[in-house]
């Protein structure tokens, strides 16, 4: 079947903008402030929402209020409630919040995993069997980021076999519900994740993949077309386009969510997502955040969204 066509095909869309979006900003959003927006992103019908980090407050301050958020949070019924955790710590804290699944983080990039969560990969490893152990007694799903699968801006190019090979430990080893592949500076490009997107759903055809993309070289709704090519149905997006990794040189937004809800559903996929509240949210966020956000659906309106024909003009 071909990519072009949606056929009405549903694409999965996990919104990021509270956890990878508000981590990159400077100004820490009130809580009540961040349960309006983790409701209305609920009400206009994403699939995911992963809503904070149980990480050191230390190290990312902006997110202390996880614990908060997640007791404050009016869930809807279907949407998964995810956040991401780092270490054991992270996942009692999580689990004491009541959250629906974790998302274990490591990078496939031994410098970003060392520069990010100060461990060498083979720690990470060793401490998140653990955390997915402890996950695993308290019925909570767990997911496996895998940042810098695309490239590392510190490494250089990121092979797919050593991928391919984190990707084995984790599915056979510590039985993860799923894992993101993520390009966490933009490094991916269309070619590369067709490839690699192809290569995991031969492997492990069950496994609940998503594709986590930043648009950092403009390359992201390309690339998310070339995942779902490649048989991919479940992407991470950000409202309004912001976010990045702290820890990670040069990182900027992930891709918008409204941009991606616009382009397939002009494209006859079905995202389950109400376009005009998502606006709306998406419109907001420039008020919540103090300046304005990466969207270009935000600045531009949508497709058919049109113009007065200026005075005095004929047709
Ligand atoms: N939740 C709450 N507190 C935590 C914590 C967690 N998940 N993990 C560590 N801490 C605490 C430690 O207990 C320590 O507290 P103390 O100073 O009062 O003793 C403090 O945070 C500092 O710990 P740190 O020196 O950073 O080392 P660590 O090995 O305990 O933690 C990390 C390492 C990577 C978990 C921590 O630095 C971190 O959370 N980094 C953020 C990573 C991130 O969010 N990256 C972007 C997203 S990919
Ligand atoms: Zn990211």
């Amino acid at each position: 079947m071909s990519a072009w066509n949606g056929a009405g095909r549903r694409i999965h869309i996990q919104e990021v903008g509270l956890r990878d979006g508000l981590q990159a900003e400077p100004r820490f959003v009130p809580t009540a402030d961040k349960i309006a927006l983790a409701d209305a992103l609920s009400r206009a019908g994403l699939a995911k929402i992963e809503a904070s980090s149980f990480v050191s407050p230390k190290a990312v301050p902006v997110l202390a209020d996880a614990v908060d958020l997640f007791t404050g949070m009016a869930r809807q019924p279907g949407v998964v409630y995810s956040a991401l955790v780092p270490n054991l710590r992270g996942a009692e804290r999580a689990i004491a919040a009541g959250v629906d699944e974790m998302n274990l983080v490591m990078s496939a990039s031994e410098s970003h995993n060392l520069f990010n969560l100060r461990m060498t990969r083979a720690q990470s490893f060793a401490g998140l069997m653990e955390v997915a152990a402890l996950a695993h007694r308290h019925g909570v799903r767990v997911n496996v980021s895998l940042s810098c699968s695309f490239g590392c801006p510190m490494e250089g190019e990121v092979a797919q076999q050593e991928v391919l090979e984190w990707c084995a430990r984790y599915v056979d080893e510590l039985n993860v519900h799923g894992i993101t592949l993520c390009d966490t500076t933009g490094m991916a490009y269309p070619s590369q994740v067709h490839a690699l997107t192809q290569a995991v759903r031969a492997r492990w055809p069950d496994l609940e993949l998503t594709l986590h993309f930043h648009n950092t070289r403009g390359m992201g709704l390309a690339n998310l077309l070339a995942a779902i090519d490649a048989g991919a149905d479940r992407f991470d997006a950000s409202l309004g386009g912001i976010g990045g990794c702290p820890y990670a040189p040069g990182a900027t937004g992930n891709v918008c969510t409204e941009e991606v809800v616009h382009a397939l559903e002009l494209m006859g996929y079905d995202t389950g997502v109400d376009l005009a509240q998502l606006l709306t949210a998406a419109h907001a966020l420039e008020d919540l955040l103090g300046h304005k956000v990466p969207s270009q659906i935000v600045q531009a309106g949508r497709r058919l969204d049109l113009h007065p024909l200026p005075a005095g003009q004929a047709c």
